[in-house]
């Protein structure tokens, strides 16, 4: 089901203290304020989900920033999907170009963490995105229909209507650089159209499509205006309430 979503992605920010004071000052912004059906979102690391999913109210969704690419056992480190669920999460952000670049995150191993995610009746927020040598040699379309397919084609209609996508040039990402409005619109309109010759219009139609880099309040309207933009993956600008509202309302 297509929807609006405004999901913050904190990384690796925030003690568990820092954590549960911005939670709540989301919490307590989001509570009186009237979001015109826009889901919320909060990604947070793995030691705040138990804490910020007691903490937050219905309005708003608790996700993690990754999971394990196993089901259970002798995985040091690792958190499974089972794991993130039973904090109350309900979703999960995966293949984000950070984990993608720094921690080996191949579509293969994507293809085993969104299905445990699916089994576990966690909501996959699914990223991918070229950077900027791929982008300056017009290499950008088929690199994020590559990533695309390699992470999700093999799914069912039924079970690709349950991921979120987030399309996030990395040259955006923490730059300051946003995709102007316009070419937001062009690689979103580009995914929507590949999901049609992939799973036909009905699908998606119905599919959110977030974008996420450099995203704030004086920008978000814009972006968001466009027929494709469903919504944003917001970084630096989750990390402040006021800022984060400021995106949420600005659609
Ligand atoms: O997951 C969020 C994105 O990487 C965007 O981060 O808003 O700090 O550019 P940013």
């Amino acid at each position: 089901m297509r929807k609006k979503i405004v999901a913050g992605n904190w990384k690796m920010n925030n003690t568990l203290e820092e954590g549960i004071v911005l939670a709540g000052q989301i919490n307590d912004l989001v509570e009186k304020t009237e979001l015109n059906g826009v889901d919320v979102v909060i990604g947070t690391p793995f030691i705040h989900l138990t804490e910020v999913n007691k903490l937050v109210g219905d309005k708003i969704g608790v996700a993690a920033q990754n999971c394990a690419d196993e089901v259970s056992g002798a995985y040091t480190g690792e958190v499974s999907a089972a794991m993130i669920k039973s904090t109350g999460s309900k979703y999960v952000i995966l293949g984000h170009s950070e984990r993608r670049e720094y921690y080996g995150e191949t579509s293969e191993k994507l293809v085993k963490k969104v299905a445990l995610s699916l089994q576990n009746g966690l909501t996959p927020i699914f990223c991918f995105g070229e950077v900027l040598e791929e982008r300056q040699s017009e290499k950008h379309f088929d690199v994020v229909k590559s990533q695309i397919a390699e992470g999700l084609f093999h799914l069912s209609p039924e079970d690709f209507g349950k991921i979120v996508l987030a399309y996030e040039p990395v040259w955006a990402i923490g730059t300051g650089v946003t995709a102007s409005s316009a070419q937001a619109q062009e690689m979103h309109a580009f995914i929507r159209k590949t999901l049609v010759a992939k799973y036909g219009q009905e699908v998606a139609d119905n599919t959110s499509i977030l974008y996420g880099g450099s995203c704030k309040p004086s920008n978000a309207k814009e972006l968001f205006e466009n027929a494709d933009v469903d919504g944003g993956l917001i970084g630096g600008a989750s990390l402040n309430a006021e800022d984060f509202m400021g995106i949420i309302t600005a659609f």
